[in-house]
């Protein structure tokens, strides 16, 4: 247990604390200080509560290694006597405390009674140790409307073969050719998917069709249709010993997934695409803000479920169900926290996060300002500012910085709010009343705090949820630190002398999603790169996205990676087949 843990931490190049068993400390050895991941291996209780407090702290991934209840199966041609050897040896080996030992015995009608005698007979002659149980303790109650919708929604994707955790019934081929129909669908419903976008969410129509729709349908195109969904598949491994040895990739089953309303239609193509190229059953709970866009046009009735409702009762109904596989989440780090914890009372299904940030945008001296003013302004501004890497902490070096804040508060103050179907807006309203005023609160504090307001702080005309570009200068680290994400229109600029300190002063967030790095100088980008703590480092541009880069966050901004290759893993479980290999012609 301590070479496989040990094993792969120390070659991905992390440092370890390893906690042996209280009762076999001897071998183990006990390496270093740090605690960057946990991994564990122990009983299910144990493991919850490793998971929890984890959850509690600073949401560091765990993975955890826990009991299995594997089936030993024997069927009707087995020659009896080898098969009660190795059945025995399956179970008690190791005093029987194997997580993988085949604790339950499937043996076929015609040779049982000749098998159960001569098991009997075998154990008999053996000293019996304990036997390896796992139990799983029911969730907390939920929503009894959402939880029966939730399960009629599981049962018509079980009953039209949707659920592929037998190992596919769907080719991937014909995974791929229903979700190109989709992205086709997709396509012919630009118009419609774009304005719905804008009522429900305000975002500039503009953006919603040519940002967001582009990318959502590139990203199906992509993750789903013809990219990924026929090359799945495991690897031949050579083994020790006279074994032939395969992985299948197989999907997870029914994927629970909870997205939220800044980027209603790509989150959903974010997290709908690679669960359905991997063959899983979707069960999507959009944001109450904005049901409108999430679509099921084009796939095979009970595949993709898509459910409106409110977070504390639909949301948590889906993350506490037992029937439900895994759970993908993007949103706050708070609902985060709940959801992980909702996971883990229930079934321990695997959850991955993609959380807030509080990403840094750094302005070295030798960047041309004006460039740099633009990116700066886009990389915070962009979506109402309502984006989980916005470049909310611009870090400005001391020689340029009176000319940057004069030109950003320039920028801002030429930036088009207004009625966001009409063409050339730049910003439309907040998302709901509860975002505006919290936005507003914000903007108080900083105020309050000493910060000096450049320009905006207050909202945009007499109607709706709209604030004016707002820009902060004078900004101490201390005023942004208690804060969770402003989300808004709210641009705070900082200070820096040279390149250990920013680094030091970024890397001192709670968050690592993205940051944004702007010089002209190639060894300050490399050194930037490497030493930001972050998932995604956009050097000289911001926000580019597509759907073959994976994104996600190091720290409390979330684990798992989203797009590109590295999504697939999220759903996908792996299966070690072992055989033995007789008179080979070669090993
Ligand atoms: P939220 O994280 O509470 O909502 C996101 C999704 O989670 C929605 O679908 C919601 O219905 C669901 N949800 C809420 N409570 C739940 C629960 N107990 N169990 C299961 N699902 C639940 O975000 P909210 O409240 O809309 O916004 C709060 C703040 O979070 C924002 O002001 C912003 O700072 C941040 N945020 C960050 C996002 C990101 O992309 N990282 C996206 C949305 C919000
Ligand atoms: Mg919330």
């Amino acid at each position: 247990m301590y070479a496989w843990k040990i094993g792969p931490a120390l070659a991905c190049g992390n440092t370890v604390v390893l906690k042996t068993a209280e009762q076999t400390p001897l071998s183990a050895l006990y390496v270093s200080k740090l605690f960057h991941e946990v991994a564990f291996t122990g009983s299910t209780k144990t493991g919850e509560a490793i998971l929890q407090s984890a959850a509690m702290s600073n949401l560091k991934p765990v993975t955890l290694e826990l009991g299995g209840k594997s089936p030993f199966i024997v069927c009707e041609d087995a020659n009896v006597d080898e098969a009660v050897e190795m059945a025995h040896f399956a179970l008690f080996f190791n005093q029987g405390q194997c997580c993988a030992s085949g604790s339950r015995t499937f043996v076929h009608e015609s040779v049982y009674d000749e098998f159960v005698e001569k098991a009997k007979a075998r154990a008999l002659r053996r000293t019996v140790g304990d036997p390896f149980k796992a139990g799983i303790e029911q969730g907390p109650q939920i929503d009894s409307k959402q939880f029966e919708k939730i399960m009629r929604y599981i049962r018509s994707g079980v009953e039209s073969g949707a659920t592929l955790e037998s190992g596919g019934e769907r080719f991937g081929k014909e995974r791929s050719r229903v979700m190109w129909r989709f992205a086709d669908l997709l396509e012919d419903h630009n118009d419609q998917i774009a304005a719905l976008e804008t009522w429900d969410n305000g975002k500039p129509y503009e953006q919603a069709a040519k940002v967001e729709f582009l990318e959502t349908w590139k990203s199906f195109l992509y993750t789903n249709s013809s990219g990924w969904a026929d090359k799945i598949h495991g690897l031949t491994i050579p083994a020790d010993g006279l074994h032939h040895v395969q992985t299948l990739h197989e999907p997870i089953g029914v994927a629970g997934q909870i997205i939220p309303w800044n980027f209603p239609l790509l989150m959903y193509a974010w997290k709908v695409g690679p669960a359905l190229a991997c063959g899983n059953t979707v069960i999507l709970k959009t944001a109450e803000q904005t049901p409108l866009s999430a679509l099921h046009a084009g796939l095979p009735p009970g595949v993709l479920n898509v459910v409106s409702g409110y977070g504390p009762t639909a949301g948590a109904a889906l993350a506490s169900h037992m029937d439900v596989n895994k759970l993908a989440f993007t949103g706050s780090t708070e609902t985060g926290k709940i959801v992980i914890q909702l996971a883990e009372k229930s079934n321990l299904k695997p959850v991955t996060l993609e959380l807030g940030g509080k990403s840094p945008f750094i302005v070295c001296e030798d960047a041309n300002v004006d460039e740099a003013v633009e990116l700066a302004h886009f990389s915070l501004f962009f979506n109402q500012g309502q984006c989980c890497c916005a470049g909310s902490h611009t870090y400005v070096h001391e020689r340029i910085y009176d000319e940057f804040v004069e030109k950003a508060k320039a920028r801002a103050l030429k930036r088009v709010v207004g009625d966001p179907f009409k063409a050339g807006t730049e910003q439309g309203p907040q998302i709901d009343s509860e975002k505006f005023e919290k936005i507003l609160r914000y903007i108080r504090s900083g105020v309050d705090n000493g910060a000096t307001l450049e320009t905006g702080g207050e909202r945009f005309g007499t109607g709706g949820y709209f604030i004016k570009p707002t820009v902060f200068s004078n900004v101490q680290d201390d005023m942004l630190k208690a804060q969770d994400e402003i989300f808004g229109p709210v641009q705070s600029i900082l200070k820096f002398k040279d390149l250990d300190e920013v680094i030091r002063r970024a890397n001192a967030s709670n968050c690592g999603l993205a940051a944004g790095v702007f010089t002209q100088n190639i060894d300050t980008a490399n050194t930037l790169t490497r030493a930001l703590r972050v998932g995604t480092v956009w050097i000289n541009c911001f926000d580019v996205f597509d759907a073959a880069i994976p994104f996600g966050g190091y720290k409390m901004s979330g684990n798992g990676r989203e797009k590109g290759i590295y999504c697939l893993q999220n759903y996908l479980q792996v299966k070690a087949v072992v055989s033995p290999l007789k008179n080979p012609a070669w090993l």
